[in-house]
This record gives structure tokens, C-alpha cells and sequence, in this order.
């Protein structure tokens, strides 16, 4: 293993403040002035920010078994998500996992293309039928569209009726859960503060939808059943309770924001815009998408790629050491938590120059950086995120029927990333989608104007 540079050292105990305040701020200037590995202590516990694909590898591959996932925020996640996948350990984890992966089959996964783009169509028709265009907020319609895109897949039910309430209550979750982040002190769930009543009230509100999913799924024809549906038989009531919670929250919510930073990036690089748009419209030439002319589209893929480096949605993976090891010189003591940070780690200059700048031709076989864990929106090793390529794909879909039928009009200046649990745009992410054939026009009369 190259040594991992930076001394670790300690810093003051106000860090915390300022980690909570703005996290990537504060995470990068760690990095900046102490180097890609730095040690402190918070609240009396021992922290570990690793940034350094070494560091990453070691952790969550190569010796994951010194480290577990027991950390402050997945404890809080557990009281919504139970034993679900995210949240277990140890042999009940490897026994879910290995579950459910066949529901998430490679082969199986490219072959819902067509279906996913029927979905992506359907939510991007109200986009057609405006006489104006005008400004509309992605991140929103984003997110429910990948909640649908979920439901339909793996489920094989339709939650267009279902989306406003599972989304109004794991909002709700997930404010509680974020303002908890870096709270190593919040009073216990049972104390009925407001946060913990509101937290109790959107839980069950979210029962309330995932009871009314579990009958439908019930109730679902033999021949309408999905891999991940069908496990309802099989699978004990509680615990497909608990993995069903998980995948509708895991399988949307980064992927909206991911697909809604993706599009923002690409209507603010006009190059990049015009490059995909060729490409699109010279491959497919009309035709609909299938995982076979998706291989088709390099340029696209990378734009995805891009997206998912520049603003990976899961920008912080923690764990704590459950034994004792070393990273590069290092020691790591029992206990210590330790805070990867695919934000970092995708902007560390040694493998990506220029790390702001957004430039899809990094992920070109020649310029690919070698080490497996220089680009980890997904994590990595057997904690691995289960839905990667189901993602990928929808990520390619939404760019493709996006760029065939608008061309995308930033509204303002970029949002600022609020590092929640998944990375948000601030005040939502708002643009103009304008269809090709008015953009055409405009552009006839605004060049006759001159
Ligand atoms: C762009 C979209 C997505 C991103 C950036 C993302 C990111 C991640 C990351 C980083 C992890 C690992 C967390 C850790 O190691 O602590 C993870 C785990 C997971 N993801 Fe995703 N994910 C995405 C989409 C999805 C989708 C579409 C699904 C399912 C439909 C999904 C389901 C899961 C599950 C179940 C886990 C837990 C896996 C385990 O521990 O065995 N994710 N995801």
C-alpha cells in the first residue's frame, strides 16, 4: 500500500460546531491544511476523516471486518429502516443480502431499459405541454420520479397515488435524522421533545403507506410478480417490511438528487450539453432505448459518471473500528469512528486535476485514474451499494429522453450542495426545460431580430 501522506493531529473540540454548520466546508479545509488522513477527537470519541483511496480500500474492503457500521446516524436510521439491508451487520446482513441480489441481477436489471424510459417519459410529459416554458424545481420531480421508477421495477406496482405521503413522511425522517448527524449528544428518542414527537408522527405516517404497499403486493398477480416482490411469501412479515423501507428509500432518494444534479451540471456546461445531445440523437436516431443501444452511448455514460463525482449524493460513509488496526502509520484505536467521504476523495488532485471542473472525458479508458477507489459514489467492497447498476442505467435514461426532446435552461446561479443524509442542492434546483423545436424557433427569430 502507497503510504498515506498527512500527519493525523488532533483539533479543537469547536470543529464539531463547524462541522455541523457546513460539513463539506469544514471536512475540506481539514484536508487542505492537515493532509489526506487526520485524527481528532469530538465529544470524547476518537474520529478518523480518511480520504485517500488507500485509506478507503483498507476500510471498507480490505480489512472491512475490523470495521462495522454501529455508528451514530445508522443507529438513529434503524427506528425507520429496522434490519433492513442499510442498516444490519453480521450474519443476518450476509443472509439478506444474499437474498435479495438475485432481484438486482445484472441481466435482469438492463433489461427493465425500455421500462424505465416508458416511466421517464411519462413524468416528462407535463414538461411538453407547458405553451411557456418556465421554470420548474428538478430535485422535486426528480426524486418522485425515481420513486416510481422503484415501485414499478422492483415492486411491480404502480406508487404514482402513493408518492406525496411516503415522500411528505420520510422528508420529515430524514430532516430528523440530518439534524442528528453530528449530534453525539441528542436526547433519547423516548424524551418527548418536538423533534422526537415529529420524528414518532412521520413514522407513523410512513407505516400508514407501507401497509397500504404490503396489500397491494398481496394482492399482486402471479404473473405481476418481481424477484424482490415475490420474497413476500417467503420472506418473514417483519423482515420484508423492514427490506421493503429500505429499498423505496435507498433506490429513490439518492437517485433523484443524483439525476437532478446531473442535469444542472449539463445545462451549466453548454460543450457538454451539445457533445451528449450528438450523440444521442445520432445513435438512436428516434429509436427507443434498449440496454443494448444504451451500450451505444459512451459520452452520456460518462456524463453520469461526472455527475456522480462531482456531486456524489452519499458523501459521507462512516464506520467504527471494531478492532484495533493501522492505516499507513497510523494507529486506529477500538472504538474510533471513521468518516470516508466520497466527496473528498473524488476532488483528492493526485487522481483528479482540476476536481472542480466538470469534464466527462476523465472517464475515458486512458484517463480513468487506476486506483479502484478513487471514484466511489457507490462505496465499495462487500457493503458495496446493491443498486449501482440499476441506478447507472437510470441515471443514462433520464439524460437520453431528456436531451432528445429539451434542451436545458439554467434558472440562477448553482445551488449550493447541503450535505443532508444524501447531498441536496439548497433551496432546490430549478431550471427551464425548453422543447428542441421552440428553442429552434427562438433562436430563427432572435438571429432575424438581429
Ligand atoms: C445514484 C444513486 C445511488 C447512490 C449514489 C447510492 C449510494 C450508496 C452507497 C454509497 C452505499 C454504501 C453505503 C456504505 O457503505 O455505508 C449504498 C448502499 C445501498 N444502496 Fe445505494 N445508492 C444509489 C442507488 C440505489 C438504488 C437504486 C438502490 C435500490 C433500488 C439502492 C439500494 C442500496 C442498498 C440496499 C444499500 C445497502 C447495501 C448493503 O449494505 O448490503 N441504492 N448505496
Amino acid at each position: 500500500m502507497t503510504e498515506v501522506t498527512g500527519a493525523p493531529r488532533r483539533v479543537g473540540a469547536g470543529l464539531v460546531r463547524a462541522l455541523r454548520a457546513d460539513p463539506l466546508e469544514e471536512m475540506s479545509r481539514l484536508v487542505r491544511e492537515h493532509g489526506d488522513l487526520v485524527r481528532f477527537r469530538a465529544a470524547g470519541r476518537h474520529i478518523v476523516l480518511a480520504a485517500h483511496p488507500d485509506a478507503v480500500q483498507q476500510v471498507l474492503q480490505s480489512r472491512h471486518t475490523r470495521y462495522s457500521k454501529r455508528t451514530p446516524p445508522i443507529h438513529r436510521l434503524r427506528s425507520v429502516l429496522g434490519e433492513g439491508l442499510v442498516t444490519s451487520e453480521g450474519d443476518h446482513w450476509r443472509s439478506q443480502r444474499r437474498t435479495i441480489q438475485p432481484a438486482f441481477k445484472f441481466s435482469e436489471i438492463r433489461a427493465l431499459t425500455p421500462t424505465i424510459e416508458e416511466i421517464v417519459e411519462a413524468e416528462l410529459a407535463p414538461w411538453h405541454r407547458r405553451d411557456v416554458a418556465e421554470p420548474r424545481d428538478i430535485a422535486g420531480e426528480m426524486r418522485r420520479l425515481a420513486f416510481r421508477v422503484v415501485g414499478i421495477t422492483l415492486l411491480g406496482a404502480d406508487l404514482a397515488d402513493l408518492v406525496d405521503d411516503a415522500r411528505g413522511a420520510l422528508e420529515l425522517l430524514q430532516d430528523q435524522a440530518n439534524s442528528r448527524l453530528y449530534r453525539v449528544t441528542a436526547p433519547p428518542s423516548w424524551i418527548p421533545t418536538r423533534p422526537n414527537r415529529g420524528f414518532r408522527r412521520a413514522l407513523v405516517e410512513l407505516g400508514h403507506v407501507v401497509d397500504r404497499v404490503i396489500d397491494r403486493l398481496h394482492a399482486q398477480p402471479e404473473h405481476e410478480r418481481t424477484a424482490f416482490s415475490s420474497l413476500i411469501e417467503s420472506m418473514p412479515a417483519a423482515q420484508f417490511r423492514d427490506e421493503l423501507v429500505t429499498l423505496l428509500l435507498a433506490g429513490h432518494e439518492n437517485t433523484g438528487n443524483a439525476l437532478a444534479w446531473m442535469l444542472d451540471l449539463v445545462s451549466r456546461n453548454p460543450e457538454v450539453e451539445r457533445s451528449a445531445r450528438s450523440e444521442v440523437d445520432g445513435s438512436l436516431d428516434g429509436r427507443p432505448l434498449t440496454s443494448g443501444l444504451l451500450a451505444e452511448l459512451p459520452y452520456t455514460r460518462q456524463v453520469v459518471l461526472e455527475a456522480l463525482r462531482i456531486y456524489p449524493p452519499s458523501w459521507l460513509l462512516l464506520r467504527r473500528a471494531e478492532h484495533p488496526d493501522r492505516i499507513g502509520e497510523h494507529e486506529v484505536a477500538r472504538g474510533t469512528l471513521v468518516m470516508v467521504s466520497p466527496y473528498l476523495t473524488h476532488r483528492h488532485e493526485q487522481f483528479w486535476p482540476d476536481p472542480e471542473a466538470f469534464d466527462p472525458g476523465r472517464f475515458t479508458a486512458e484517463r480513468m485514474p487506476e486506483h479502484r477507489c478513487a471514484f466511489i459514489p457507490f462505496g465499495a467492497g462487500p457493503r458495496k451499494c446493491i443498486g449501482d447498476q440499476f441506478a447507472l442505467i437510470e441515471m443514462q435514461v433520464v439524460l437520453c429522453s431528456v436531451l432528445r426532446h429539451f434542451r436545458l435552461r439554467p434558472e440562477g446561479p448553482p445551488p449550493r450542495p447541503r450535505a443532508a443524509v444524501s447531498l441536496l442542492p439548497d433551496g432546490g434546483l430549478w431550471m427551464t426545460p425548453v422543447l428542441r423545436a421552440r428553442a429552434a424557433h427562438e433562436r430563427v427569430r432572435g438571429s432575424g431580430a438581429s
